[in-house]
């Protein structure tokens, strides 16, 4: 079966709806088809600053809530990314084939370093897409199933492993991602024209897969729309209630027109409540799924641990062959 290596980062007390439409419920699916590895990337956590007490329990939590969403920890290999030593190590052999121009081009770095000025971006976040690359590189994944936010990141994985191919012999697969085209980026509530984010400046717009249903339906019913009052998508004109109609669309598996024709005539407040239920329908079992979990830290424990027994073969083997490739002596 073809490989595929996907992460996220354990950086909020819940992951949000975007993480779960556009990253998780594809995976879920994905897992049947492919030998899937999973992982909860908390080295990439810490390029901005995290409460460490705060940080190991969102780790777990966040792996919880894959386990929860449906990733199955007997078909997938399910693990903390610093648990695999290898990661950080291929990273820094990465690192020396990186351009510092081609890391400065990085979008999202520079995002985040504008956003809260230069000085108080860290290396650790300038070289972030290179950690990135070895999570993806290590295992010698095919494909990579993303958000729309994470293309550049993959385009960057590839040249990297290309370039270093051809310095120093063919060693990796070179990887695509994967977006899927209908969910590959999910909008802010309340500001339709940007993504929903953990890191969005109010939570007004954001739905959390562990907020109680009462906090979730009052966000959806005053989601930001228009004032035609027509449903119909349209991305450009009505980003808003374009947005809903995709998150219904893509949680209740009906199509776009059918929800549209269902809905014509009625006003926004009706599509609005038909959402709230859509959501907590979908949300209502991660939920109690992830308090289960968390209940029985030993046994998720033991769980990620066997992640990281499975990952640490392949990882090691790969950075091996790498250290090998470069001259990095062997003790
Ligand atoms: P992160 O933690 O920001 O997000 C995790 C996944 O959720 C997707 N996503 C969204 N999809 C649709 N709509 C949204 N509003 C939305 N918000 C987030 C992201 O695209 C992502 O797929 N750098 C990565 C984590 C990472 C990784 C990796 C991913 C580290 N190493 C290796 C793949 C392979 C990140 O910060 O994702």
């Amino acid at each position: 079966k073809p490989v595929i290596f996907s992460g996220m980062q354990p950086s909020s007390d819940s992951l949000q709806l975007g993480n779960y439409i556009g990253a998780l419920s594809q995976w879920t699916k994905m897992q049947e088809d492919y030998d899937a590895i999973f992982c909860v990337v908390n080295l990439h956590a810490i390029t901005v600053p995290q409460d460490p007490a705060e940080l190991v329990e969102r780790t777990r939590r966040t792996a919880a809530q894959y386990i929860a969403a449906g990733i199955d920890p007997d078909k997938s290999t399910l693990f903390i990314q610093s648990h695999v030593p290898a990661h950080a190590e291929l990273a820094w052999v990465l690192n020396t084939i990186t351009g510092f121009g081609e890391a400065s081009r990085m979008t999202q770095f520079k995002d985040k370093s504008q956003k809260n000025g230069a000085d108080a971006a860290s290396v650790g976040l300038f070289t972030y897409p290179v950690l990135m690359a070895a999570d993806i590189l290590l295992y010698q994944a095919e494909s990579v199933p993303v958000g729309e936010d994470q293309r550049q990141h993959v385009e960057l994985t590839r040249d990297l492993a290309t370039r270093f191919n051809s310095r120093f012999g063919e060693t990796f697969v070179l990887p695509e991602a994967q977006i899927p085209k209908t969910v590959a980026k999910i909008y802010d509530l309340q500001n339709p024209l940007a993504k929903m984010s953990k890191s969005a400046e109010t939570e007004a717009g954001l739905i959390k897969v562990l907020d109680p249903a009462k906090v979730t339906t009052k966000k959806i019913m005053r989601a930001v729309t228009d004032d035609d009052n027509e449903i119909r998508f349209d991305r450009a004109a009505k980003p808003g209630v374009s947005n809903l109609l995709t998150i219904f669309s893509v949680l209740a598996e009906r199509s776009v027109e059918s929800i549209e024709e269902e809905f014509a005539g009625l006003g926004y407040g009706h599509l609005k409540k038909a959402v709230a239920e859509v959501v907590e329908g979908a949300l209502a079992p991660v939920r109690e799924r992830t308090d289960e979990l968390m209940a029985d830290p030993a046994e998720l424990d033991r769980l990620l641990a066997r992640g990281a027994d499975r990952a640490s073969e392949i990882a090691t083997n790969t950075l091996n062959l790498v250290y090998d490739r470069v001259g990095l002596a062997r003790r």
